[in-house]
């Protein structure tokens, strides 16, 4: 028989988070700090908006846009936050996460043959999003000794003719790095003076810690060329509602919003009512899940170092990637022997790109105890490992 599947699905490679959580299900009384999403239920206020907006019967399609209540609320909440304007008829889209909303993006702008530059290590779905677009991806990497930030100098060296945009992620999934906005600032100068688009992934922006979340398209010039993605899951520990969105010029945002409307329609409308509360009245939500997440990633970043796992310091998300150069294992035999051995669940860093070989991601997205509880069992595991 011929073969069934498109060389776009073959060329690219299962995701290495997958293959650890198939393992994690096999093994009884595992500590996980493997899952990327938070510990926390939604916060109720948000809960009771979607059950009542079912039992008032609101079970239908949306505009394709999404909800116009929601994408005002959103527009007045990003003016608020960022005093950037988006225009909620022509610059909005509510999605079905970041997910769809990063696919519809690289769909709408790249073509078979386009450049990505994409620096690593970086969320699971960025490379693969830029190949079944048609495009290529080009990876670059952003360095531990850099604090795993990435200068408008490491982007440079990465721009041919062919790049179209680049994809950024922060603050960062794996490493928890945040940019600071002068490295941003020279970000925004190569993507002016190489005439290119940047994607920013901003879904982990309300959880950064004593520093500035920078949002990409407040930079001078930077509105006209970012496509900016967002999401609801983190901030409102909202992953299961399935909601987020795009905000990109009318051009762009117009082709994404034709793109969304053949194939996903429009968003969950329970989603997008319980999107409208958490806008409206989620903040002290955030701020009380934030304070969590802050005492938990101090206990990880000190434990991580005492017991031999040198770790830069996370300034957003949830997430600490050490490194494990101390021991004599790659990433991927040091969380395969820790799973099986000490039942804790990290991730290896090689998930996130090839330069991640020699750190892992542990998410504290999970509480105290079991934290406090997973660093004694990695001590341990560590000591026997030493190189
Ligand atoms: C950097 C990053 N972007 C996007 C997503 C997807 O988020 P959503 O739940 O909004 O689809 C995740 C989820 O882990 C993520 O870490």
């Amino acid at each position: 028989m011929r073969e069934v599947l498109a060389e776009r699905i073959r060329s690219v490679p299962p995701s290495g988070i997958r293959k650890f959580f198939d393992i994690i299900a096999t093994v009884d009384d595992v500590i996980s700090l493997g899952v990327g999403e938070p510990d926390f239920v939604t916060p109720a206020s948000i809960t009771q908006a979607g059950i009542q907006s079912l039992q008032r019967g609101e079970t239908s399609y949306t505009s394709n846009a999404g909800l116009m209540e929601l994408r005002e609320e959103l527009s007045a909440y990003l003016e608020n936050l960022y005093g950037v304007h988006y225009d909620p008829s022509e610059e909005l889209l509510i999605t079905v996460g970041v997910s769809e909303a990063l696919y519809l993006a690289l769909l709408s702008v790249v073509d078979p043959g386009d450049e990505v530059i994409v620096p690593e290590p970086c969320f699971v779905s960025y490379r693969p999003g830029v190949i079944f677009a048609g495009g290529t991806p080009i990876t670059i990497e952003a360095k531990v000794e850099n604090g795993f930030q990435i200068t408008g100098a490491d982007i440079e060296r990465a721009v041919t003719p062919r790049t179209k945009a680049l994809l950024i992620g922060y603050p960062n999934n794996p490493t928890g790095a945040v940019m600071s906005r002068e490295r941003l600032t020279e970000i925004a100068e190569v993507a002016e003076k190489n005439d290119f688009l940047v994607l920013s992934d901003e879904i982990y922006d309300r959880l950064v810690y004593g520093v500035e979340h920078v949002c990409f398209p407040t930079l001078p010039g930077m509105k006209e060329r970012t496509i900016l993605l967002g999401g609801f899951s983190k901030s409102y520990a909202m992953t299961g509602w399935r909601l987020g969105y795009a905000a990109a010029p009318a051009e762009i945002l117009g082709g994404m919003r034709k793109a969304h409307q053949y194939i996903i329609m429009c968003a969950p409308i329970t989603a997008q009512i319980a999107g409208i509360e958490a806008l409206r009245h989620g903040e002290e939500a955030v701020q009380e899940m934030l304070r969590e997440y802050d005492q938990r990633r101090r206990v990880i970043v000190d434990g991580l170092n005492t017991i031999g796992m040198p770790c830069v310091e996370p300034k957003g998300a949830f997430y600490a990637f050490p490194s494990i150069r101390n021991t004599s294992l790659s990433s991927e035999e040091f969380s395969d022997g820790l799973l099986r051995e000490q039942k804790v669940a990290v991730i290896p860093g090689t998930a996130f790109g090839e330069c991640g070989e020699g750190f892992v991601r542990c998410a504290y997205a999970t509480s105290l105890v079991q934290i406090e509880e997973a660093l004694g069992r990695m001590e341990d595991f560590v000591r026997r490992n030493r190189r």
